[in-house]
C-alpha cells in the first residue's frame, strides 16, 4: 500500500489516524483498474460530480424499475484548501449551512495518492481510505480501508477484531457490463470508460474543475521540489509529529444522513464478507441490548 521511492535517507511511514486506531474492525476491498492512477485521483477533486452520477445518474436507473427516490442534493459552492499533507475538498449544499462540517471541514486528500473519507458521527464512527497505488501507467491497484470504531458499549465478536478482512470488489457483472447499483462501481465506471490514459487535450475546464486544476498545479509544484532534491509534501521524518496523525475529517457526513445498513449498501462495503456483522454491531439494538444485559450480569 505504501512504498518510498526516493534518495536515502527513507523517510517513516506515516501514522494515519484510521491506520493506528486501536480496537477498530477493520476491513480492505481491493480491485485492479485497467486506468492510470492519476484519473481515479482527479476524480476525487471533483465534488460536484457525486451531484450527477451518484445522484441524477442513479436517481434515473432507479426510475427505469419503477422506483423514485431523490438522493441528488446541488452543491451551492465548492472550496479547497491546503493543508499539511495534501488538499482538503469543501462543499456547501443547498439547504446546509456554512457551519456544517462539509463546508467547515472537507475531506482530505492525501498526497498523492489517497482519499479519506468522512469519519462520521459518535453512533458510526470510522476512518475510510481510498488508495490508488500505480502499478503501470494503464493498471492501478485500487484499495479501499475501512476502520470502523465500535460503538461504546457493543462487545464485538473477536473474530471481527483478529485481521483485517479482505474481498474483491467488481466492477463488472457476468455479462460483461458495469456494476451501477453502488458509488464506488459507478466511480469505477466514470473513471474506465475515459480510457487507460485520459486525453487531456481534449479538455474544457470549467469552474466546476477548480479542484483539478488545484490537484495538478499542487502535483506539478512538489514534482518540481523533488527535482531540485527536496522532500515533497507529505513526506514524514519527525518521530514526535508521526505518533499518530489526525486528518481533518467530517464528522457528519451528509451521505450517512440515511443509517449505516442503507449507506453500506450503496458502496463496495456490500461485498465485505463482514457486512453484515457491521450493520449488527452498529444498527442492531437488540444486540446492544442484550450484550448490555450480559455485560451486567457478569458485574452482576
Ligand atoms: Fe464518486
Amino acid at each position: 500500500m505504501f512504498a518510498y521511492l526516493g534518495p536515502q535517507p527513507a523517510p517513516l511511514l506515516p501514522r494515519f489516524d484510521g491506520f493506528v486506531a486501536g480496537g477498530t474492525i477493520r476491513m480492505l476491498g481491493r480491485a485492479e483498474l485497467p486506468v492510470n492512477w492519476l484519473q481515479v485521483m482527479e476524480n476525487s477533486l471533483d465534488p460536484i460530480h457525486t451531484e450527477w452520477l451518484h445522484g441524477h445518474h442513479y436517481e434515473f436507473l432507479k426510475e427505469q424499475e419503477g422506483i423514485k427516490v431523490a438522493i441528488s442534493a446541488h452543491h451551492v459552492k465548492i472550496d479547497f484548501r491546503e493543508f499539511e499533507f495534501g488538499i482538503t475538498k469543501h462543499r456547501l449544499l443547498e439547504g446546509h449551512s456554512e457551519d456544517g462540517d462539509d463546508w467547515r471541514i472537507g475531506d482530505p486528500v492525501v498526497f498523492p495518492n489517497m482519499l479519506a473519507v468522512g469519519n462520521g458521527d459518535e453512533k458510526s464512527r470510522y476512518f475510510s481510505f481510498q488508495i490508488r497505488v500505480p502499478m503501470d501507467d494503464e493498471n492501478t491497484l485500487h484499495l479501499w480501508y475501512n476502520a470502523y470504531v465500535p460503538p461504546e458499549g457493543v462487545s464485538v465478536p473477536q473474530r471481527l477484531l483478529d485481521k483485517v478482512h479482505t474481498y474483491d470488489v467488481p466492477f463488472k457483472d457476468d455479462k460483461g457490463e458495469f456494476i451501477v447499483d453502488n458509488v464506488d462501481g459507478q466511480d469505477m465506471m466514470a473513471w474506465i470508460t475515459q480510457g487507460a490514459i485520459a486525453d487531456r487535450t481534449l479538455e474544457n475546464l470549467g469552474a466546476s474543475d477548480k479542484g483539478i486544476a488545484t490537484y495538478r498545479r499542487v502535483l506539478r509544484r512538489e514534482i518540481k521540489k523533488m527535482q531540485q532534491g527536496q522532500d515533497p509534501i507529505g513526506i514524514v521524518r519527525d518521530a514526535a509529529r508521526n505518533a499518530c496523525i489526525d486528518l481533518p475529517n467530517e464528522k457528519k457526513k451528509h451521505h450517512n444522513s440515511d443509517g449505516f445498513a442503507s449507506f453500506m449498501l450503496r458502496t463496495h462495503a456490500k461485498y465485505s464478507p463482514i457486512a453484515q456483522d457491521l450493520v449488527n454491531v452498529f444498527e442492531n439494538p437488540r444486540l446492544r441490548e442484550a450484550t448490555e444485559a450480559a455485560l451486567e450480569a457478569q458485574h452482576g
